[in-house]
């Protein structure tokens, strides 16, 4: 199977940025923008902008995510949010894993493969962040840790869980740094992350899945990393928090 199987999904991370006042005016400044879309157009927001956003992205083509999600169901976890609350929400996807909260909040693979768990049961997409850091790309272990890191979140992931998995391909030296991976490198990537899947449930199956590519995409390179077969659209940071330059990506997915 092609790439014609998959479905581009270009999804914005806003990170820790807009308050709701602010995601409400952004919404409706992009609705306009991404109407046509052939693609999925997802933004993923923080939790105190969620109810803002689904309410501002109503009747459009715009879904709204999590940028985190707790493995249980409710209890004693401060601070935490359940995969049921953001389905009550309005929420249908939700990024797991993301390079900053391995970094900065202690997220491991074991935690990413629980959340991971949680969301699929409660019936969210899943948008599941790998990618290596520059000196293990330097150590030549890009391939090893992205199939490892891909294996280790979707263990115990059943084969029809699959279709609501999405696998981000975020190289940590290029998310934020205004340094891109070249088309080929995030091609190379993404193929490493759809092999691991491969090798876990078959070939078939890893060819529906979506994986995208994330780090310093924007309105200029967008159009070059989605051409590349292995690469289903993205997941934007920076520019997802302008209007104008989401749209473009999310025209050149369109038409990728
Ligand atoms: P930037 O697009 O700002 O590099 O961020 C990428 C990212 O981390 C998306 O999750």
């Amino acid at each position: 199977m092609k790439k014609s199987v998959r479905k581009a999904v270009i999804a914005g991370n806003w990170k820790m940025n807009n308050t709701p006042a602010q995601t409400t005016a952004l919404i409706n400044e992009m609705k306009p923008l991404v109407a046509g879309a052939d693609c999925e157009v997802v933004l993923c927001v923080p939790f105190v902008d969620i109810a803002a956003a689904v309410e501002a992205a109503k009747g459009s083509n715009i879904k709204i995510g999590a940028e985190n999600v707790h493995f249980k169901a409710s209890g004693a976890y401060t601070g935490e949010v359940s995969a049921d609350m953001l389905v009550a929400s309005g929420v249908e996807y939700v990024v797991i894993g993301h390079s900053e909260r391995r970094q900065y909040f202690g997220e491991t693979d074991q935690t990413v493969n629980l959340r991971s768990l949680a969301a699929l049961n409660a019936g969210l997409k899943a948008i599941i962040c790998v990618g290596e850091t520059l000196e293990q790309r330097e150590l030549g272990y890009t391939e090893t840790l992205l199939k490892y890191q891909t294996k280790m979140a979707l263990t115990n992931v059943t084969k029809e869980q699959l279709k609501n998995v999405i696998i981000a391909y975020e190289p940590v030296w290029a998310i934020g740094t205004g340094v891109t991976a070249t088309a080929d490198q995030a091609d190379e990537g993404n193929g490493f992350v759809r092999a691991a899947i491969a090798e876990a449930y078959g070939a078939d199956a890893a060819e529906t899945v979506t994986v995208q590519y994330g780090g310093s995409m924007n309105a200029k390179n967008a159009e070059e990393l989605v051409s590349k077969v292995n690469v289903d659209g993205g997941l934007i940071g920076g520019a997802s928090l302008k209007a104008a330059d989401f749209s473009v990506i999310v025209k050149a997915a369109s038409e990728g």
